[in-house]
């Protein structure tokens, strides 16, 4: 393990570490920007530059491995100097639009000018000015005139995905990224190249102009969309969730996440909720309080397996929930009261087992396995055609389905909401209304849940890997965790207490529409 001295510091590292990556082992301050632990090295920006002991001519960190002994520095005024002048270069074209910029905030230009920056420019000359607002794909705009070229999207295409829809064109400086003509750059994968370009070249047509950043707060959680379980940072503020972005989880996701799960902040957003608890049938509904609602729930439900015995009781689970949630539920209705008719509502079936090569998997639910495990557990192992027969049988008075949190991908809603219509009381839990709910010839009740971000919770994603998040934000107050309901419905000593959603947006928040979400 070569050992070397980093501005001071002297570290171990693995052979075969570049000395950009022995700067950020050992904490210190680089700039750089067309790096990216991603991919591969380009060495284009010359941004990186340090001084080796014994060697006269400064070097780029990310191209130059470490020798042992090695004594490397970015400390001094040679080093700063080089880097001024390049960020000069960088910045010969590129425009000062920064406070209508959608990076600004989070632009590594503005943050490498904060640092090394040459706060007295000599460049005289007019800028090259090239293409704003073109649309690189259905997701990705390009402002051409703020690219630095460092050639990250395109490596991203040419490395991560292999779609190679990007391309840099033409020479000096008038070089530009751009597509080729008839093939847009339109993967799953997209959104990643807006993440990693260091300045606002690269945005996001979705949230473009939605928020400025420093208006969003942002906490660590996963990305519910398939069993693979990225690692996310979700953004929101009081007007609720603007995006989610990867964090790096070699383990996961590595430093990417795909398109379609950068969609799930959208069904937890106040607009697309259930906001309180409703009992009804077919056209006729009323809203009522939650707390109240699930407590009747209960005693509807202990009342049925009293007089009618355990067989009159059915569960429906999807893979959508929590293990703290399967755990609560299956403890009450199987553990107490005795029912084992608990069934396993697959999305998808014909696509459950695929998986896209990099990251995205068919089954679209964060927790089949952390689900299965527990009904494997308690034996629980019925089939749905067990479940198909007992309707039919009519044996089944009772139905308790804790719905899918995000029905966009659970195509067969309606399906599943006609074969248990005719049911006397059915009891639906989902995040978000179920228009279909309003075909219900029996007695309903809709309970409103929380989503991912508002509660805390233990998912076990495809490799049967555990991961544990805490609530982000709170957006709906009526809604429960599955957790608070079965409480209530347990008529367990509750400690249910229903969160008010932050709601005071300061007077200058910028929001230009949050428009279709
Ligand atoms: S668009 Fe962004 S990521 Fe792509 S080359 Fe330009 S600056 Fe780099
Ligand atoms: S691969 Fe799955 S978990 Fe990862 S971002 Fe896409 S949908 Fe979300
Ligand atoms: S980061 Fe080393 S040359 Fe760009």
């Amino acid at each position: 393990m070569p050992k070397c001295t980093v501005n001071g510091k002297q570290i171990e590292v693995k052979p075969g570490t570049s000395i950009i990556e022995a700067f950020k082992e050992a904490g210190e301050n680089i700039a750089h920007y067309c790096w990216h632990p991603g991919l591969s090295v380009a060495g284009v920006c010359r941004l990186c530059m340090v001084e080796i002991e014994g060697n006269p001519r400064l070097q780029i960190a990310c191209n130059t491995m470490v020798q042992e002994g090695m004594v490397v520095s970015n400390q001094s005024d040679k080093v700063k100097d080089a880097v001024r002048w390049g960020l000069d270069f960088h910045l010969i074209n590129h425009p000062l639009d920064c406070p209508i910029c959608d990076q600004a905030g989070e632009c590594g230009l503005q943050e490498q000018y904060m640092e090394f920056g040459k706060y007295e420019p000599e460049m005289a000359e007019r800028k090259v000015k090239k293409r704003k607002v073109v649309d690189l794909g259905p997701k990705v705009v390009l402002d051409s005139e703020r690219c630095i070229l460092c050639s990250r999207c395109v490596r991203f295409t040419d490395e991560v995905t292999k779609t190679r829809e990007l391309g840099i064109f033409n020479r000096g400086d008038r070089s530009e990224i751009g597509t080729f003509k008839d093939r847009p750059l339109d993967n799953n994968y997209s959104l990643n190249t807006v993440d990693i370009c260091p300045v606002g070249a690269l945005t996001s047509r979705d949230f473009r102009f939605r928020q400025r950043v420093w208006y969003l707060k942002n906490k660590e959680t996963i990305c519910t969309g398939c069993s693979t379980g990225c690692n996310v940072k979700a953004y929101y503020n009081e007007d609720g969730l603007f995006r989610v972005k990867p964090v790096h989880n070699e383990d996961i996701n590595g430093y990417w996440m795909c398109d379609e799960g950068r969609d799930i902040y959208k069904f937890a957003n106040p607009e697309f909720r259930l906001k309180t608890a409703r009992k009804g049938t077919q056209d006729h509904w009323d809203d009522i309080n939650v707390v109240e609602a699930a407590k009747s729930v209960g005693s509807i439900v202990k009342t049925s397996v009293d007089t009618d015995g355990a067989g009159s009781v059915a569960v429906v689970l999807t893979g959508q929930h929590s293990n703290e949630e399967y755990d609560a539920i299956l403890e009450w209705i199987n553990g107490d009261l005795k029912v084992d008719q608990v069934y396993h509502w697959v999305n998808n079936p014909e696509k459950f087992d695929d998986f896209d090569g990099l990251l995205l998997r068919g089954d679209r639910n964060p927790n089949t396995k952390g689900l299965l495990e527990r009904l494997d557990a308690r034996k629980l192992n019925k089939t749905w055609q067990d479940f198909e027969t007992k309707l039919k049988a009519g044996t089944v008075k009772v139905v308790i389905v804790v719905g899918p949190e995000n029905p966009a991908v659970y195509s067969d809603m309606g399906e599943k909401v006609q074969l248990i219509n005719g049911v006397d009381k059915v009891v639906w839990m989902s995040a978000c209304p179920v228009g279909e709910l309003n075909t219900m010839t029996g007695t309903t009740w809709q309970i409103p849940l929380k989503t991912f971000v508002e509660k805390p919770g233990t998912y076990v994603n495809f490799q049967g890997r555990a991961q544990t998040v805490k609530p982000v934000t709170f957006l709906v107050k009526q809604a429960l965790s599955v957790v608070e309901a079965v409480q209530l419905m347990a008529g367990e000593a509750s400690k249910v207490e229903l969160v008010e959603p932050e709601h005071h947006p300061k007077k200058n928040y910028f929001v230009y529409s949050r428009g279709p979400l």
